[in-house]
């Protein structure tokens, strides 16, 4: 049940080998970009908060080769309809919906003052799309990388990841954080990627004990986070922090919410209580890997799903359920945590557990979860990866 990740070496032949077959060109360039998975600090990266994700084993690549002519035509696997457009004037969002991630930036490269040659480009990808593993991101990532390589050009790290970040807000008009941008530029092998939203800088944290192992389930149920929801939780914490009259959430205390509670009103001093309490679970999950300490990240896991589901309203039934099974294997069955990670509304969850067992616990996820559901989830074991860059 335990699904194996497609080599890295396997999507970059295939991605070439689409460019030949689709537009018979070899490829002069090719960019590959990883999806990430949140081991805690949900929901609070667009609160100055802290975050832990890491860049994981399942990547978007990129093979292109640039043309005479001023348009960009891509063929992939994501989709069956190949995407062109022209890149003479600034580029403008269009359809289908998910060339935005693409078109959005290659404006922000435009916007930087550079001129962009026409190219064809085959994409191949092994992140599941609308797993809550970042798949946009990471398709930002890649063609932002692409770019550097086709141009002979290098931005640095940050830049680059917020330039995908804007083209995220502006083209496909989902106003997120910075968390998975980050993840899929900064990520590194046995890394996790540990990122103070306040200060835009991350810290690459040790995570490389061969005797854990993080399992990603997917529930198979897709969210859509440009619905309006995620902007309303965003806009939510906002109001709460006017309330509070604090210019950041790090100023805020439990102690100064709870006196606020009665007038702050219901839903939104829960909202406040998920980012006050997830941000000091963030903090403290940093410290006790720093110390080996897996069973305290364990229950902090455990008490940042439990404030998802009921404080922050953004789990469901189907991430509900295999949080459950997975505590119910518990820790004798060798589970340490499990959580939904991601935006939620379907999606995944991460489970962070013993090595040996693994395989033992994806399939009682996988048989019970089916047998509560109906639905044959999709699991797959992942170590921190390298973030994106160019093959060469
Ligand atoms: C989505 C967003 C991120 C972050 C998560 C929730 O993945 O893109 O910026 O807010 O949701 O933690």
């Amino acid at each position: 049940m335990l699904e194996i990740n497609p080599h890295l070496n396997d999507l970059i032949a295939d991605a070439q080998a689409g460019l030949q077959e689709y537009f018979g060109l070899k490829a002069s360039t090719t960019a590959t970009a990883p999806g990430r998975v949140n081991l805690i600090g949900e929901h609070i990266d667009y609160c100055d908060g802290l975050v832990l994700p890491l860049a994981i084993d399942r990547h978007i690549v990129i093979a292109a080769k640039t043309t005479a002519h001023d348009e960009v035509r891509i063929a992939s696997d994501l989709s069956k309809e190949s995407i062109s457009f022209h890149v003479g004037a600034p580029v403008q969002p269009g359809e289908p919906r998910w060339s935005n991630y693409i078109r959005g930036v290659l404006r922000g490269f435009q916007n930087r003052g550079h001129q962009l040659p026409g190219f064809d480009a085959y994409i191949i990808s092994s992140i599941p799309q609308g797993a809550g593993l970042s798949s946009s991101a990471a398709l930002e990532l890649a063609v932002a990388t692409l770019l550097e390589g086709l141009l002979d050009t290098r931005l640095a790290t940050r830049e680059k990841a917020l330039l995908c970040q804007q083209a995220e807000h502006e083209f496909a008009h989902v106003p997120c954080g910075i968390m998975d941008q980050f993840s899929s530029a900064f990520g590194r092998e046995n890394r996790l990627v540990l990122i103070d939203c306040r200060s835009g800088i991350p810290d690459l944290v040790p995570f490389d004990n061969p005797d854990m192992t993080l399992l990603i389930a997917n529930t198979m149920v897709s969210h859509e986070l440009s619905d309006g929801i995620y902007a309303q939780r965003r806009k939510q914490t906002q109001q709460a922090l006017a309330f509070l009259e604090k210019h950041s959430w790090r100023d805020v205390s439990i102690e100064e919410l709870e006196a606020s509670w009665r007038q702050l009103e219901e839903p939104i001093n829960r909202r406040a209580r998920h980012v006050v309490t997830e941000i000091n679970r963030t903090v403290t999950a940093a410290e006790a890997l720093a110390h080996n300490e897996f069973e305290v990240l364990g229950k902090l896991m455990a008490a940042s799903h439990d404030s998802l589901r009921d404080d922050f309203e953004v789990s469901c039934k189907e991430l509900d359920t295999l949080v459950e099974i997975a505590r119910g294997i518990g820790r004798k069955g060798g589970v340490i945590g499990t959580r939904m990670t991601g935006g939620g509304f379907g999606g995944s969850t991460v489970t962070l557990c013993e090595t040996r067992k693994s395989s033992q616990i994806a399939d009682t996820l996988a048989a019970e979860y089916t047998k509560a559901t109906g639905i044959r989830p999709q699991i797959f074991a992942s170590r921190p990866s390298e973030g994106a860059r160019l093959v060469h």
